[in-house]
């Protein structure tokens, strides 16, 4: 877009401020600035008036497709076997959603760049190729595995990756994607600049994988050679299992659509979304949304109705994606602090949260699919989020869950 266009675009979406700096730019600026103005998608502005409320539910109620431990261990042979033949024929991809800022961990580097080692080095990046490669050793077989990553961290993972060689995977089996990015804006809906010369944007969440992963041609490449089933999963539990043959088994044997990887929640109120029906399909209720008595309600075999949280572990198959998944997903308004330059062009960094930004989440795709299997996995064995320094979900925690799971740190 040429510097007039822009000018009427920005009157009529009322944020003239973006060009508040323009007169002192170089060229090269000039349109590099004018350009990202140009790919703004100011609908999302519209959706401020919806904070707290992207996706508004239905009736809630328990999910009965619950495969429990127990189940899974009586079942074992038969769903690794399955799951096995599915890894062998490639029809199993691995896709790490790696694209998030991981602000709570307060690293200006990709979250899985952190180093969790005490007494050697062990990258948070190579604990999940670690575990992705005992599926590659089992099945003797490598799994496409698809690195998702956002316009802020891509080139440092890239070069991460290669400077570690991949940490032992073999790179014709990787293939990296950015994300999407969408804008910062203020209490009022004016969008913030992070630099005079650049608009302030932030990755889109972590539901806008699937519409990124075909927006770079590699929806395609894996229809091509043959992945049906796509395993999407955080870069911050240090201890999941992704492609995992068992998990994938019980999906295949089921005839289930999509599946989640679960824990029992350790108290009904535990502070983590978990499975349940929306309106009759699979959906995921957040903790705030269950009332005390939901979440002491119990089903008539005495567990509680609404026990399992989710992992962010999903299986899906590439033919339902095709089917369900909307361009439109639900857009979550979320208050951050957002670094950006005042009027006078001096950079702000907030101590407090000083706008908004706008997410969508895989969660949301759940509920698009037609069921959804609950998986639960042992949360001393698989479930290790590292979302903060310390605390709860923290380094500390994570790392003594590896050291009981007998890794060496
Ligand atoms: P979180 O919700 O924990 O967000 O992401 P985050 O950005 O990593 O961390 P905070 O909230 O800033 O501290 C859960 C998973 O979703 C990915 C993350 O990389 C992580 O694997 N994610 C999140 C994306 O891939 N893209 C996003 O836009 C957001």
């Amino acid at each position: 877009m040429k510097l007039e266009e822009v000018k009427t675009l920005l009157k009529e979406k009322n944020q003239e401020q973006l060009l508040k700096f323009y007169d002192e730019l170089s060229d090269e600026q000039r349109e590099k600035l004018l350009e990202q103005i140009s790919e703004i998608d100011f609908s999302l502005i519209d959706t401020i008036d919806n904070e707290g409320d992207a996706s508004p539910k239905g009736e809630i109620t328990p999910i009965r497709d619950v495969a429990s431990i127990k189940d899974i261990a009586d079942n074992h042979t038969r769903f690794e076997q399955v799951g096995l033949e599915a890894i062998e024929k490639g029809e199993v991809a691995a896709l790490l959603l790696a694209g998030g800022m991981g602000t709570r961990l307060g690293s200006d580097k990709p979250k899985g760049m952190f180093n969790i080692g005490e007494t050697k080095d062990l990258f948070i990046f190579e604990c999940i190729v670690n575990n992705l490669m005992d599926v590659v050793d089992k099945a003797g077989k490598w799994i496409p595995f698809f690195i998702m990553t956002s316009e802020k961290n891509d080139a440092d993972t890239r070069a991460f990756f290669e400077e570690h060689a991949y940490f032992g995977y073999n790179p014709d089996f990787i293939d990296f994607f950015k994300q999407e990015m969408a804008p910062a804006c203020d209490f009022n809906g004016k969008i913030f600049l992070e630099e005079k010369d650049r608009v302030a944007t932030s990755p889109n969440g972590n539901g806008g994988w699937y519409i990124s992963l075909i927006n770079a041609g590699l929806r395609d490449k894996a229809k091509e050679v043959g992945v049906k089933y796509l395993n999407a999963f955080s870069v911050d539990n240090v201890l999941q299992r992704m492609a995992d043959p068992v998990f994938v088994g019980a999906m295949i044997d089921g005839d289930y659509r999509s599946a989640s990887k679960v824990v029992a929640k350790t108290e009904p109120t535990e502070r983590v979304g978990c499975m349940c029906l929306e309106d009759g399909k699979p959906s995921i209720v957040e903790y705030y949304e269950l009332t005390d008595e939901m979440a002491h309600q119990k089903l008539d075999t005495g567990e509680y109705a609404y026990n399992y949280g989710v992992t962010l572990n999903y299986l899906f198959t590439i033919e339902d994606l095709e089917k369900n998944v909307e361009t439109n997903m639900p857009v979550h308004v979320v208050r951050k602090k957002i670094v950006h330059v005042d009027d006078d062009g001096n950079t702000v960094r907030p101590e407090e949260e000083n706008g908004f930004k706008f997410e969508t989440l895989i969660l949301d795709m759940v509920h698009q699919m037609d069921d959804c299997l609950a998986y639960e996995v042992d949360r001393k064995k698989e479930f290790a989020p590292i979302k903060n320094r310390t605390g709860v979900d923290s380094v500390d925690t994570a790392k003594e869950l590896l050291k009981l799971n007998g890794v060496e740190l």
